[in-house]
Order: structure tokens, then C-alpha cells, then sequence
């Protein structure tokens, strides 16, 4: 019999996740407690952008016309705990307001609503990124809470998708990690993952911690990586030296690689920078604080980023921000995304709005998470209405479009012709062709 599951938490990892255990073959019922995201996922409509993601809802979604069915949502417990064999916990871990450690309300709250109506043999699931130490102490609470006594279990698998791939990563992972502490678990969560095994994706079993710990070493890797490059991209510009051509070089050689090493504004998003925080916090808890150092430079070699791009922004308007007005290209905090939490770009948009400019940003698809955010920036439909007038244009989130864009279009439209690539993505030459003077993070200024 093909095991049932269920996934609860339908936002960015959890939508994707129930839509792609449908794929997989799974009968798969979703749950949330906002009602308003069940009501829109379960007519197909995926409450954010994701490539790929609308496509399979309808491909599986019950009551969609020509849909296998096989993936329905629910805001009830009680349904939930009678349909599923494994239950995949999906729900978000924001930094706590205030402080670096993680919140780790709305997973508690999901065990504690779950686990008192699991009366039948089950396996709970956590895919959230959570401080180690936490699947111990959830399964604790599920033995006291859950009717089925030790029948029902806890396992701890890790989510490495990437937001903008997340049908791909999820699809087609590159490693699979489980935390667990019987046999019965790894074979249940074996079954689950039967397909991306068989095509080749390693399955590697841990306890509980180091399944937790590899959350948040991966996730510290590549957050230092991206500061490493922004550190030489800061040597680079006191130096006069290029650091796109400084990563290319360096990343030939095998073992540092060409993957995470473009300088610009640095990162940010729903995951890195909470998660590199709330990494610090918990080993500060278990008293290996010191080992962890070194994140608060990462961070804060980040954090400086975005800093450094007002200044530029502000000497290219010749000193002051005051009766400018400066074009925002990208509001998401990376692209083939609408997600704005700690963006990057709207922080340095946010920022010079603060400071007296006149911000006008554009987005492909970010627009209207942008506008909840931050209401009093300017917005414009289009790129070219963005540019339209302005002193500076700041080019902050890497989409393909901008990369697209006509710097002569463009230049007819501004004010100055005077771009700041944030990215390093768009092509010096070209702008520089049409006109603009053009300065890039980290590479000398022609
Ligand atoms: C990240 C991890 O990649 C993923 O494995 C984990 O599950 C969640 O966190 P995500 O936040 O979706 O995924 O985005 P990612 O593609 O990793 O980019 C994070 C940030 O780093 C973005 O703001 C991006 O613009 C920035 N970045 C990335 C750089 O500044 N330079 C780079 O070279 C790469």
C-alpha cells in the first residue's frame, strides 16, 4: 500500500514539498492554518512565485479538471493525523524579534496541535530549520501528547531548497539527510525518497543533532563564502583590482569552485541570515559560542554591504540624497523570486529613502510583497518607468530582464546616465557604450 502524507505549513518549502510528494506518486494532504492560502492552493493557485509550481498543482490538486487528485488541504487536525503515515512538519523558523536566536513558536504549536490526535501509527517529519537540540525535545513531546504512545515517532530531515528552484531542488535533490532514531523511521522516510534514490541522490542517515547541525553548517558554508568574496571585494576596490575577475580565477580551481562567489550586496532572504543568527545563539546556549565566531564577521562583512551601496548611490548624486531622484531595479532579495523578507535591495532602497531621495522601484515580480513592506517608496510598472527622470539607477536584484534591458532606451529616459551594478551581473561594456558611467561593487571605475 502507498503510504499516505501529509505536510503541514504551506509556505515556500511546504507548498513545494506537498506538491512534489504528488508527483512522486503520493496521496498527499496539505494543511495550513490560514485559511485563505488553502482556499487559494486548493482552487491551484500558488500563493507566491515559484517556477514551476503552478503547473504541477494543476497537474494533481483534487477537483481540477484533468488532475490525478492525489494532492488536497485542509485546516483540520484531526483530518490530518487520520490520514497521514508520515507527516512532514514545513512551517517557518523567523528570527525572534529583537535577538539572534530562532522562534521556534509555530513548530511547537504544530506538535502540540497534532500530537494529541495521532491514534494510529505515525511518523512526524520536521523539515524546518530549528536549533539542535530540538528534535529531542519534540519527540519527547510527542511521547507525552500522542495517544498511540510509541507508535508515533519523530524523524528529522533538513530541507536544502533554494527559493526560485524549488520544484527542481525538491524534485531532483542533491543529498537527502535524515535524522532518526529507529529503523522503523529511516525504512518509512526510504520509501518516501524511494525515486530520487534509485536515480542516484545520496541518502545519508544521522542521528537527530547531526541531521539538525547539517541544516545549519550547510547553510554557514555558503553564507561565508558569499562574505568571503565581499570581504576581497572590499581589498579589491581600496586597491584598484577586479574581484569578478578575482573569483573566476580562484574559482578554477576545484576545491574552492566558481559556485557562491559573486560580490555585490550580499545576501539575505527568509533562511541565511536568520539561520547563520540563530546558529550563534544555540552554540552560545551549549557554550561553544567561540567556535562560532567567525558568523559574526560573516554577518556583519554582509551587513556592511549594503552600506557601502548608499554611499556610492550618494557620491554618484553627487553628495547628498536631497531633490534626487534614484531608480531601483529589484526589490526580491535574489532573483526568480517575489519573496522580500530581508532583501537586501529594498533595505539599501529603504535606506536612501530615509535619507531624503526620491526611490522609484521596479520589480518583476516582487512588487506587491515590496509595497506591503515598505508603502512609502515609490513604485513603477516597468523598468523604464523606474529610470524615467532619475539621477542614479541602482541595479540590486540580478533578474534575467535587467540583464536584457536597452542602455540607450534607458539612457534617453534618465535624468544621468549613471548606473551602480549591485550585482555584478550586468555588462560594463555595454552600458559604458551607451553612454553611462558605469561602477560595479568591487571593480575598478572604467
Ligand atoms: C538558501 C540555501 O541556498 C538553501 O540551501 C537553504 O535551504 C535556504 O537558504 P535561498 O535563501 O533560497 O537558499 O537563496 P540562495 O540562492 O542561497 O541565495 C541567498 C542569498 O545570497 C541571496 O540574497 C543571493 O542574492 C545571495 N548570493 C548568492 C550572493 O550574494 N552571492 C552569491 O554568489 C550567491
Amino acid at each position: 500500500m502507498t503510504l499516505k502524507l501529509t505536510v503541514i505549513g504551506t509556505g515556500y518549502l511546504g507548498a513545494t514539498h506537498a506538491a512534489a510528494m504528488a508527483e512522486l506518486g503520493f496521496e498527499v494532504l496539505g494543511l495550513d492554518i490560514d485559511p485563505a492560502k488553502i482556499e487559494a492552493l486548493s482552487a491551484g493557485r500558488v500563493p507566491m512565485y515559484e517556477p514551476g509550481l503552478d503547473e504541477l498543482l494543476a497537474r494533481h490538486v483534487a477537483g481540477i479538471e484533468g488532475a490525478t487528485g492525489r494532492l488536497r488541504f485542509t485546516t483540520s487536525w484531526q483530518e490530518v493525523a487520520e490520514f497521514g503515515d508520515v507527516h512532514f512538519v514545513c512551517v517557518n523558523t523567523p528570527q525572534k524579534h529583537g535577538e539572534y536566536a530562532c522562534d521556534m513558536s509555530y513548530v511547537d504549536a504544530a506538535i502540540e496541535s497534532l500530537a494529541p490526535h495521532l491514534t494510529r501509527p505515525a511518523l512526524v517529519v520536521g523539515k524546518s530549520t530549528v536549533p539542535v537540540g530540538s528534535a529531542a525535545r519534540l519527540a519527547d513531546r510527542i511521547a507525552e501528547l500522542a495517544p498511540a504512545g510509541q507508535a508515533a515517532e519523530l524523524a528529522w530531515n533538513p530541507e536544502f531548497l533554494r527559493e526560485g528552484f524549488a520544484v527542481e531542488d525538491t524534485l531532483h535533490p542533491d543529498r537527502i539527510v535524515v535524522g532518526v532514531r529507529s529503523e522503523r523511521a529511516e525504512k518509512l522516510l526510504r520509501e518516501v525518497y524511494a525515486t530520487p534514490v534509485t536515480a542516484g541522490t545520496p541518502f545519508v542517515v544521522a542521528d537527530y543533532a547531526t541531521a539538525e547541525l547539517v541544516k545549519n553548517a550547510a547553510n554557514s558554508f555558503l553564507s561565508t563564502k558569499i562574505s568571503f568574496i565581499n570581504a576581497m571585494a572590499e581589498v579589491c576596490e581600496a586597491a584598484g583590482g577586479d574581484v569578478v575577475k578575482l573569483a573566476e580565477a580562484i574559482g578554477h580551481d576545484e576545491r574552492i569552485g566558481h559556485k557562491f562567489l559573486r560580490a555585490g550586496i550580499g545576501f539575505g532572504g527568509g533562511c541565511l541570515p536568520k539561520d547563520i543568527r540563530a546558529f550563534m545563539a544555540r552554540a552560545g546556549e551549549l557554550g561553544a559560542d567561540q567556535a562560532l565566531t567567525f558568523l559574526r564577521e560573516v554577518d556583519s562583512i554582509n551587513m556592511r554591504r549594503r552600506g557601502h551601496m548608499v554611499e556610492l548611490a550618494r557620491e554618484a548624486c553627487g553628495g547628498g540624497f536631497l531633490g534626487k531622484r534614484i531608480a531601483v531595479l529589484g526589490a526580491s532579495f535574489k532573483p526568480d523570486s517575489d519573496d522580500v523578507r530581508d532583501s537586501p535591495a529594498l533595505n539599501v532602497a529603504g535606506q536612501i529613502h530615509l535619507q531624503g531621495g526620491q526611490v522609484t522601484v521596479y520589480d518583476p515580480k516582487g512588487m506587491d510583497n515590496a509595497a506591503k513592506l515598505f508603502p512609502t517608496l515609490g513604485y513603477a510598472p516597468t523598468a523604464l518607468d523606474a529610470v524615467r527622470g532619475a539621477h542614479v539607477v541602482l541595479h540590486l536584484t540580478e533578474w534575467r530582464e535587467f540583464r536584457d534591458l536597452d542602455p540607450a532606451a534607458l539612457g534617453e529616459a534618465a535624468a544621468e546616465r549613471r548606473i551602480l551594478d549591485g550585482r555584478n551581473a550586468l555588462d560594463p561594456a555595454l552600458w559604458r557604450g551607451a553612454g553611462w558611467v558605469f561602477r560595479a561593487m568591487g571593480r575598478p571605475l572604467a
